[in-house]
């Protein structure tokens, strides 16, 4: 048995677990008139009702004992101080100080980085600035329009994403165009659509190194210079965000359009560096500053609420709870907001980047479940589409339902109805509708005794099916950074407690090193074959599809 599942809190946890999943939570809420009021908490703009979930207060107990016994407040305290607690890569994990509005020094190998951080944060605020007022301009003397941000994974999620939610917040003087995939067709489809003499793309690579982001960036470059710019006015339309400054110079980058970042910030972690960027040239930098605001409020939360008040801590405690306790495979995000759609994508990486992992810190293997499946979609479309499966499924999947209570030019029927569905839906999987009452709806429908119970249980929502919901006045660039670092620290805790390093991703590796073999296979310079059986058929089935006429 693994340290985590020898400790006495874990046996009080499973005693605790086996007890309460004969309990439903619909007799909880009818023998317990303050339940709701008793389960919810405030920080930093947001409110969460956590009472839908299949916790009583021993079970809330005994996890935040879980919490004290994995030395949670060390770690976290580890982490804000610029400690190494990425254990593999040798590396402090300090997103925290991108974001941080204090006087306090913040080390990494005896230096205080705050004087860069906030060097930087002046050279992004500045960039903006000149380009919003037409200052920066194009090589035939015109000023940008068109931003064309290209990266993948944290140096495109973040940015995509937040930029996305906070459309209502967007500038008129540029339209900001993201460039992830490698498929050709995304690249060709945005530079269609823009002319380079008033185009600036923001290329964004912390390692530099990144296939998909070096390809669309040389095409973009191959573009401008078919389109009449000359090398020399690569510097008026190109800049670089990236922690390899050597590589983004090579490439052609000039150093003074390089944004600097560094390696104690996780490319899932970085949307608060200058992989912001973009988010500042789309929303402005004041935009750009609330939802660091918002952010390092949320540390301030996180760093000094008790934690049984502390947001991220009862959230990641209840995560727990569900993937070891209830064998929940997954966690759905049901954001009730169009602008917010993209939240779910944006946590995916950032939680099954982090706990995807089967080892410890020491190296020895899980004897326990880790990082759950991440997804979900705006509501109300998924009511449409996947919400069968989470009522009348067979497992557990815990459920985050978000509401703004106020939304740009709120049309009030739309927003009611929007609302009513959000609520609805957490109430009918708490609930559910029993086989009695799918029955008795089945009198004087004139089936016979045996077909109507049949129907009935086809008919029967077991409920029991657990939430947390959120509410916020408004999504403000403050509320969007408050909620983002909420799930960073929500997966910090879990992979506190599952004793994991949830800020490396070895496991991206060996994926990359085959998909370069593969191209040389595919392109004919492959130096050995030692593809498998299968992969030389998929090989030469492409090759010979797109041979040369
Ligand atoms: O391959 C995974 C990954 O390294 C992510 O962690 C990262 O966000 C993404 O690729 C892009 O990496 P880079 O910013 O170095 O191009």
């Amino acid at each position: 048995m693994s340290a985590l599942t020898s400790l006495p809190e874990w046996q009080t946890l499973t005693n605790l677990a086996s007890a309460i999943k004969n309990a439903h939570m619909r007799d909880w809420f009818a023998s317990d008139a303050n339940r709701a009021e008793s389960m919810q908490l405030e920080a930093c703009g947001l409110f969460l009702d956590y009472s839908k979930n299949r916790v009583n207060e021993d079970a809330l107990s005994a996890l935040f004992d879980l919490a004290r016994a994995c030395k949670l407040e060390d770690v976290r305290d580890a982490m804000f101080n610029g400690e190494q607690i990425n254990s593999t890569e040798g590396r402090a994990v300090l997103h925290t100080a991108l974001r941080s509005f204090s006087d306090r020094q913040i080390m990494v190998d005896g230096k205080d980085v705050m004087p860069e951080v906030r060097a930087t944060l002046s050279k992004i605020e500045a960039f903006t600035a000149s380009v919003h007022s037409g200052e920066h301009k194009g090589y035939t003397g015109k000023p940008v329009k068109d931003i064309v941000a290209i990266g993948i994974g944290g140096s495109f999620l973040g940015p995509k994403i937040m930029t996305e939610a906070l459309k209502p917040h967007t500038v008129d003087s540029v339209k900001v165009h993201f460039v992830a995939n490698v498929d050709g067709c995304h690249i060709h489809d945005v530079l269609s659509k823009v002319d380079f003499e008033e185009t600036l793309v923001v290329m964004s690579s912390k390692s530099f190194s990144t296939q998909e982001t070096l390809q669309n960036t040389l095409t973009a470059k191959d573009w401008f210079l078919k389109s009449g710019g000359t090398q020399e006015d690569i510097a008026k339309h190109f800049v670089a965000v990236s922690s390899n400054v050597k590589a983004a110079t090579e490439f052609g980058i000039s150093e003074d359009n390089i944004f600097p970042m560094w390696d104690w910030v996780g490319g899932r972690y970085s949307l608060w560096s200058a992989i912001g960027l973009p988010i500042s040239l789309a929303l402005g930098f004041e935009n750009f500053k609330g939802l660091l605001e918002g952010a390092f409020d949320m540390d301030t939360h996180f760093t000094s609420a008790p934690l049984e008040q502390n947001m991220p801590v009862l959230l990641g405690l209840l995560g727990v709870w569900y993937r070891n306790f209830f064998d929940a495979q997954s966690h759905v995000l049901l954001p009730y907001y169009h602008y917010l759609r993209g939240l779910p994508a944006y946590v995916q990486q950032l939680d099954m980047e982090s706990n995807g992992k089967q080892v410890t810190q020491e190296g020895e293997d899980v004897d326990y479940p880790t990082g759950p499946i991440i997804w979900g979609s705006e509501g109300t479309n998924g009511q449409h589409s996947f919400h069968q499966l989470i009522h009348q499924g067979s497992g557990v999947i815990p459920a985050d339902f978000m509401l703004p209570l106020h939304v740009p030019n709120q049309d009030e029927t739309h927003h009611a109805m929007l609302a009513s569905n959000c609520f609805g839906q957490t109430q009918a999987l708490m609930q559910g509708k029993t086989f009695d009452e799918c029955y008795a709806d089945l009198d004087g429908k004139g089936l016979n005794d045996a077909e109507r119970k049949r129907l009935a249980a086809h008919k029967t929502m077991p409920g029991n099916k657990p939430s947390n919901t959120f509410l916020f006045e408004s999504l403000t660039p403050k509320t969007l950074g408050a909620l983002v670092a909420m799930y960073e620290h929500k997966v910090f805790v879990q992979g506190v407690i599952w004793n994991l390093n949830s800020f490396d991703q070895w496991g991206v590796e060996l994926g990359k090193e085959l998909g370069n073999q593969v191209l040389a296979g595919i392109q004919g310079e492959a130096k050995e074959d030692n593809f498998d059986a299968s992969t030389q058929q998929l090989i030469a089935r492409f090759r010979a599809a797109n041979a040369p006429k």
